[in-house]
């Protein structure tokens, strides 16, 4: 399959809204917006439509946050997901990040894990609302 990945490619609020509900999630319209300004970097998969994404928060220093990697489902289970975050570590590496952490549910634990690499470690969270 002939796709193209990109680090910091232009992608639009109306393609992520559209990505994100092909896997039937909720988006909210003008999300990527806002959130882009805080992202260090992200990655996207085309065809050349959108089929791939995965976003990377930071500090400002050492550590960056994989946020939303999402794969539209008719290309799930081909690697470009394991290949997202693989591009998106790197590039994380080359911007002079240490460390790139991540969370997610337990189903999910093989695709982190085994597929991209990710070793196990405590972490925390407190649900503020
Ligand atoms: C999670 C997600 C990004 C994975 O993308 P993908 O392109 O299908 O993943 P890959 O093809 O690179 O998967 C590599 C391996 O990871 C594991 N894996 C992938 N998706 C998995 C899933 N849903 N459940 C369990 N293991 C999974 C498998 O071992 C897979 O290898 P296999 O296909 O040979 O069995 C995709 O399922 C997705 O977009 N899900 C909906 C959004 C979501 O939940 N994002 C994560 C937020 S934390």
């Amino acid at each position: 399959m002939d796709l193209d990945y990109r680090w910091r490619a232009e992608v639009t609020d109306a393609e992520l809204v559209k990505l994100t509900r092909s896997h039937g999630g909720a988006p909210e319209p003008g999300w990527w917006t806002r959130v882009r300004a805080h992202s260090l970097g992200w990655m996207t998969a085309r065809v050349p439509e959108l089929v791939g994404f995965a976003n990377v928060a930071w500090d400002g220093a050492d550590h960056a946050f994989l946020l939303d990697p999402k794969v539209r489902p008719d290309h799930q289970r081909l690697g470009i997901g394991a290949e997202l975050v693989r591009r998106a570590a790197a590039e994380s590496a080359r911007a002079g990040c240490a460390w790139l952490h991540v969370d997610f549910e337990p189903h999910l634990r093989p695709f982190y894990f085994d597929a991209c690499g990710f070793r196990p470690t405590d972490a925390g969270l407190i649900a503020l609302g």
